[in-house]
């Protein structure tokens, strides 16, 4: 039997609510001094020119840039720039590549720069890509939560494990997740999802979506995305699944992100038995360096469009830890438990999930 609108409105909005309650918090000021732009450009044309480029572009005709191996970066590509958060610039520029797994090739400056002048430097780079203003920024690139579904654009390979105990019978799911990025502010998806129930072992649909970035404001570092992905089971009885949804991001201050997003699973058959799922999670993040164990805590809440008359929405929580694997936590793992807290057909999800963002380079690189 259908719900009346109202009240199935009712429902979806009481689950959206913490949601929505984050879109309207006021932004906790980030503390950080304004940067001096002309105090940046001396000491860029003085300390970093040499490999660089004064206009951030490397002249590959230079013998001194020649002769470096790798090449040094290209600061004026806006989505090389805008895709790197200045923290892990200042990061880089400090200590040297090798800190974050790149090349030793890119000196430390600790000895050379105090701290006011290496934000300055590098505030002044994130001014050479004059059109990555039109990029969504790095900064904004939070954690992969487990649930919820991200709102950052990645050119990233996932792969996913979930083991779900049920009395009787263990079921895995694994899925291989590609993300590539398009345009300025998009990206495209393929999953391929394979399960395994203990007798029967197959490939049972593929999913192909795409997102875009909707709106982001760097000042209040809030970030919003809509996307579509379709799903098209292996099985041919069952029915093709449309599933547009909206992800948002938001930074409360340096430690704590706090996303959430909001689905629809709309199966073309019969759209009545589709349900909307709500997800948010918040990343405790405790230091810049990324190649540390971060916690972090989620909920879910799956709302069936068909009321059945009982207890029909359902809760999760996901307790999780992130492990930056590598030295730039370009290859990172989650581990996660997820708990149902209310009356559901299984006692408890593990989830696995392995991550290597291929933009940073190679999954060899950066481990030692
Ligand atoms: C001796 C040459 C050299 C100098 C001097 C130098 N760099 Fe670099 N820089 C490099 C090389 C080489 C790389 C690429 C490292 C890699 O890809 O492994 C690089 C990479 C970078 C990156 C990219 C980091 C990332 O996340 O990929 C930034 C940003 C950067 N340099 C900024 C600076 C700034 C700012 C200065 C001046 C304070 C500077 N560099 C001075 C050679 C240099």
């Amino acid at each position: 039997m259908n719900a009346p609108r109202s009240t199935m409105l009712a429902r979806l909005l009481a689950a959206a609510l913490p949601g929505l309650a984050a879109l309207v918090l006021p932004a906790l000021a980030i503390a950080e001094p304004a940067p001096d732009l002309e105090a940046g450009r001396q000491t860029f044309e003085s300390v970093c020119a040499a490999c660089h480029g004064p206009t951030g572009r490397p002249d590959p005709e230079n013998p001194t840039v020649k002769a470096l191996d790798p090449q040094p970066a290209d600061l004026s590509d806006p989505l090389f720039n805008s895709r790197e958060p200045a923290e892990d610039w200042q990061i880089v520029v400090t200590h040297g590549g090798q800190a974050l797994g790149l090349s030793a090739t890119m000196p430390s400056q600790v000895a050379a720069l105090d701290e006011q002048q290496i934000r300055n430097v590098v505030a002044y780079a994130k001014t050479l890509a004059p059109g990555s203003a039109s990029y969504p920024p790095g900064e904004l690139n939070f954690f992969l939560p487990i649930r919820t579904k991200k709102a950052f654009p990645e050119d990233e390979i996932v792969w996913k494990s979930r083991l779900t105990e049920r009395d009787g019978a263990d079921v895995w799911r694994n899925v291989l997740e590609i993300e590539k990025r398009f345009g300025k502010r998009s990206m495209g998806v393929v999953e391929v999802i394979h399960e395994d129930d203990g007798t029967d072992a197959e490939i049972t649909e593929v999913e192909v979506g795409a997102k875009t970035v909707l709106h982001w404001n760097l000042a209040r570092r809030s970030i919003l995305s809509g996307a579509v992905v379709v799903a098209f089971p292996t099985d041919g009885d069952a029915s093709d699944e449309v599933i547009p949804y909206l992800a948002y991001g938001r930074l409360f201050d340096e430690r704590w992100m706090f996303q959430s997003s909001a689905r629809l699973i709309l199966p073309v058959d019969d759209v009545d038995t589709g349900e909307a799922e709500f997800a948010g999670v918040v990343h405790y993040r405790w230091t810049k360096w990324p190649r540390r164990v971060f916690p972090a805590l989620e909920f879910t809440a799956a709302v069936p469009f068909e009321d059945d008359g009982g207890d029909s929405v359902q809760w999760t929580v996901v307790p999780q830890l992130r492990f930056g694997l590598t030295r730039g936590a370009h290859v990172a793992l989650s581990l996660g438990a997820e708990i149902p807290l209310s009356d559901q057909s299984y006692d408890t999800r593990w989830h696995l999930s392995l991550l290597w963002d291929f933009a940073d380079g190679s999954f060899f690189k950066g481990w030692r």
